[in-house]
């Protein structure tokens, strides 16, 4: 016995003479191998904050983010993150290999800094001993290197946002994960922000970690998922999984329903459809579910939800989720945030909510939900913040003397039912940010402690379509307020003449303000149409600097537009005086609002020449001058140098002189009316040339895209006369010609009104061709000939007048026609027979064959003009047309068949388009 404890104790001199030694080692500072790797280390890197000036000195285990183990000296922790503002990074700009002498790290934390320059190092995987590597949003170039496969000892690894993503939001493709299999000891790991588009076996890699408790793959770019894994070795352990913020297009993998231990699941933004599975109540862990914005999740929530009893974060919003809020939503007492908005709901909110005592928000906007929520509902909800029931059909029921127990900064009721009386509770809600109760059925007076309602935070309030009335007064004292809308309702007296200076938009249209327009310097969306407004604009206006948006239309308004106008109001885009008595020219300062999209002058008294300097308004859209005296010509210049625009209504004043056949260069142009002016010449060739007429799909949207954004969904106030969307109107001018043959291109074309002018020669039979038309109007005319059989093919015409005209011959049947039997669609034309009118075509043989020949022909022109568009589907009847050419004497032959042929061209070209176009 005596040998061992000996050894033992010799073991135990030895080892306090290393003790004494090692601590002769750390009073003198770090091993000097060590300090000697952190100053090159810090030699490749840009500080330009100084974070590291307090590497000095020796001692290395003193300097800032450099850990060292106490007991033997060694370097074991190097955390540089950056805690402070991106000008607080570091850059790195070189690292070499020398680093790899810190032999004992076992926590690297460099991230938040900025290595944009230089790629991961092959060497890192030589940190043997490295428990944890965090390199999050570090911005690296290049790829993540395989060699992180050797850091068999990390317990976490973070590379979220790790690499470089340029300014178009492209990163570094990771090439391949497969040494992740290697990292067995890992339990959390993120790889959100990278590209992992290249790596579509992604989960292979993943299952191999048997120790995962944490991973983040959101934002990856992954677009699939195994939806059944024959064994998922990750969910034993695995407590959370986001997966958000991918395009994965599939179902909700089955698996999911075996990692029972999850309490978060993020799924948002996945992609993904179909069903909600029944699984889902097996995952009684989870405290956070977020399932949002997939757009296609859909049916109904499946009961086993209400196991989940632990959840505080449920969202499902943004989906096709139907059914009622019973059988499962009762028993997740434990919520805090719920977010249902924006699904098909239906039903009634249970009360049972009224229970779930520490909610803060209840999203339930943009749904279909019905019946009655009261004080019951709402009474305990102590922390509520958020109340959103907007667009439902749901009754706020509670009484005018409740105090809520809550303090709700958002508050979303719109389409609600509070009303008729204005809601008292809301008094005493003193930190509200945002209210809406637009079309809430409410009609009363506004009480006057609302001109006090949350008066030191709200910023934003919208009683828009309801029937409150009342005056505003002379000033209001919001000391936030961004947006307020008060529009639709039955407010009167004069407007304020003074607003909070935060206040940026200003909806006060369609009430019964009277009185002048004030200046409101700071406003810059102001619409204040369809009210009493009378007096007239004064040059006082000019000071109205921040301005982008100024509707007066329908008022009482009167007077000149000040000529200040055009260099003071430079942000202006969208002026609106129409249905006023303005007069006056328009003044030539007009040119120099370049950013103007929409002028919009009908129905005043405003006279003089268009201002040539309004072609420096090039980014002009709309620009409706009808019902005014304007006299002059249409300059070129609107063809060539106003390519934005989509709308040119000059209607209804005294224009003259030719059309500029240059106006076909408006390619997005869908309404042009020139009706009533005394425009004189003929109907420029070039008109078959518009193209958003010819193209039959729906791109003239985007006329509702302009005011549907600066408008925000109010009503679209200054196409509502306009009920059709592409129209072509030169009616009641003095044109003479014939009707251009190109006019036929305009296949997307809902109206053509050529009325009441002098147009001659004949109906091009290429009218056939405009398929969309619903309204053509050629009456009043000197048009003669026979009226082509194409136009029978307009399968949408509703409304046709050929009446007074010279036309003769048959009137076609067949197809659209006969649906349009009112005999006045071709009165005044003596020489036309046939049904509908009562004179009956003789039987006067030349004709007959004159019309057969002409018919023929048409057919024949009909199929060479598709096959000229070089349409592939119509090679089978090229070879019959190719026969019908060649063989004269066949022509007879087959002319009996040729009507029938006619109509399944014409169907088949009719469908094939349909499909073309998808309409
Ligand atoms: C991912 O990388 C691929 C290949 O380089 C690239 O085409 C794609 O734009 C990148 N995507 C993202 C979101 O970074
Ligand atoms: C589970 O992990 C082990 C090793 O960790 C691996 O061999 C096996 O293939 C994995 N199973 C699946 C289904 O990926
Ligand atoms: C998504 O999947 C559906 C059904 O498999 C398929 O029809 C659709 O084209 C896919 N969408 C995308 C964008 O891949
Ligand atoms: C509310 O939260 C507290 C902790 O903040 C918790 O103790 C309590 O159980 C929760 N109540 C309900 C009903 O979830
Ligand atoms: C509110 O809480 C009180 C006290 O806990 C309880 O008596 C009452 O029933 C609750 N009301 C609702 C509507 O749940
Ligand atoms: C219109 O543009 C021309 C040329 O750019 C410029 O000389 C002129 O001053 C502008 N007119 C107005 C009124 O802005
Ligand atoms: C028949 O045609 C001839 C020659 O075109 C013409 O003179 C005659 O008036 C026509 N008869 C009737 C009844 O239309």
């Amino acid at each position: 016995m005596a040998f061992p404890l000996r050894f033992l104790s010799t073991l135990s001199l030895c080892l306090s003479a290393a003790v004494l030694l090692h601590q002769a080692t750390v009073t003198s500072g770090c091993f000097s191998m060590e300090r000697e790797a952190l100053l090159d280390f810090k030699a490749g890197i840009h500080d330009p904050h100084n974070r590291l000036s307090s590497w000095i000195g020796q001692d290395c285990c003193a300097w800032e983010g450099v850990i060292c183990r106490a007991t033997t000296g060694h370097v074991v922790e190097l955390d540089l993150r950056n805690t402070g503002t991106f000008d607080r990074a570091l850059r790195g700009e070189r690292m070499n290999s020398s680093l790899l002498a810190l032999s004992h790290l076992k926590h690297l934390d460099l991230s938040l800094n900025d290595f944009s320059g230089i790629r991961i190092p092959e060497f890192a995987g030589s940190f043997k001993k490295l428990r944890y590597l965090n390199l999050s949003s570090t911005r690296f170039m290049g790829g993540i290197p395989a060699g992180l496969g050797n850091l068999s000892s990390l317990y976490v690894l973070d590379l979220s946002y790790a690499l470089y993503v340029d300014d178009y939001g492209d990163g570094y493709p990771v090439d391949d994960l497969d040494w992740l299999s290697h990292l067995s000891s890992l339990k959390h790991l993120d790889l959100s922000g990278l590209n992992l588009t290249r790596i579509p076996d992604w989960f292979s890699s993943v299952n191999m970690l048997p120790a995962l408790q944490v991973l983040n793959m959101s934002f990856g770019g992954l677009d699939s998922i195994p939806v059944s894994v024959v064994h998922a070795n990750f969910t034993s352990s695995l407590t959370v999984l986001d997966l958000s913020f991918n395009s994965f297009n599939s179902t909700l993998p089955k698996w999911l329903g075996n990692v029972s231990g999850l309490t978060s699941l993020g799924l948002s933004s996945c992609d993904f459809r179909g069903a909600i599975p029944d699984a889902i109540g097996d995952l009684s862990a989870l405290t956070s579910l977020n399932l949002g914005n997939n757009f296609l999740l859909e049916g109904i929530v499946p009961r086993s939800m209400a196991n989940l009893r632990r959840l505080e974060e449920l969202d499902l919003s943004v989906n096709q989720l139907s059914g009622t809020l019973t059988g499962w939503l009762e028993q997740l007492t434990n919520l805090i945030v719920l977010n249902l908005s924006y699904n098909l709901f239906n039903g009634s909110v249970p009360a049972s909510i009224g229970k779930f005592a520490n909610l803060t928000g209840l999203y339930l906007g943009g749904n279909s939900l019905g019946g009655v929520i009261s004080q019951v509902h709402l009474g305990n909800l102590t922390r509520l913040r958020v109340l959103d029931l907007y667009a439902n059909s749901i009754t706020v029921s509670i009484g005018q003397s409740w105090i809520p127990p809550f303090q709700l900064r958002l508050i979303y009721l719109s389409s609600c039912r509070l009303g008729p009386r204005f809601p008292e509770w809301l008094r005493f809600q003193t930190q509200t940010q945002e209210l809406t109760m637009h079309d809430c059925k409410i009609a009363a007076s506004l009480p006057n402690w609302f001109w006090n309602f949350s008066s030191s935070t709200v910023t934003l309030i919208n009683l828009s379509n309801n029937r409150i009335g009342g005056r505003l007064p002379s000033s209001l004292s919001f000391a936030r307020l961004e947006e307020l809308y008060l529009n639709s309702n039955i407010f009167e007296g004069p407007l304020p003449a003074t607003l909070p200076s935060t206040l940026d938009t200003l909806y006060l249209s369609d009430n019964s303000f009277t009185g002048q327009l004030p200046v409101w310097p700071h406003v810059s969306l102001a619409l204040l149409s369809d009210n009493m407004l009378d007096g007239g604009i004064s040059s006082s206006i000019c000071r109205w600097t921040y301005l982008q948006h100024l509707i007066l239309s329908t008022n009482n308004l009167f007077g000149e537009i000040p000529s200040c106008l055009g260099e003071s109001l430079q942000n202006l885009s969208i002026l609106g005086l129409a249905n006023n008595h303005f007069s006056g020219a328009i003044p030539n300062t007009i040119g120099f609002l370049i950013d103007l999209q929409l002028l919009q002058l009908k129905n005043n008294s405003f006279s003089g020449e268009l201002p040539s300097s309004l072609q420096n308004c090039t980014n002009l859209q709309f620009l409706d001058l009808a019902q005014n005296n304007f006299v002059g010509g249409m300059p070129p210049w609107m063809g060539e140098n106003l390519p934005q625009l989509a709308v040119l209504r000059l209607r209804s004043n005294m224009f003259s002189g030719g059309i500029p056949r240059q106006l076909a260069q408006l390619g997005r142009l869908q309404i042009l009316d020139l009706g009533n002016n005394n425009f004189s010449g003929s109907i420029p060739h070039s008109f078959g040339n518009f193209s958003t007429m010819v193209s039959t799909s729906d791109d003239g949207e985007f006329i509702y895209d302009l005011f549907d954004v600066s408008m925000k969904g109010q009503d679209l106030f200054f196409i509502k006369n306009l009920d059709l969307l592409k129209s072509l109107d030169l009616s009641n001018n003095r044109l003479t010609g014939e009707i251009p043959e190109g006019i036929g291109d305009l296949a997307g074309l809902q109206n053509l009104n050529l009325s009441r002018n002098h147009l001659q020669g004949r109906i091009p039979w290429q009218i056939g061709g405009m398929e969309s038309l619903e309204s053509l109007d050629l009456s009043m005319n000197d048009i003669s000939g026979s009226i082509p059989e194409s136009l029978s093919a307009l399968y949408s015409l509703s409304y046709l007048n050929l009446s007074y005209n010279d036309l003769s011959g048959r009137i076609p049947t067949g197809h659209q026609l006969q649906t349009l039997d009112d005999p006045s669609i071709y009165m005044g034309n003596p020489d036309l027979c046939g049904p509908p009118i009562s004179k009956s075509c003789s039987n006067n043989k030349t004709t007959q064959n004159d019309m057969q020949e002409e018919y023929e022909e048409e057919i024949l022109e009909w199929l060479w003009f598709y096959i000229s568009m070089g349409l592939g589907f119509v090679m089978g009847f090229w070879t019959f047309c190719g026969i019908l050419f060649l063989k004269h004497t066949w022509r007879h032959a087959y002319f009996h068949m040729i009507d029938d042929m006619y109509d399944r061209v014409w169907v088949q070209w009719h469908l094939f388009l349909r499909r073309l176009f998808g309409r």
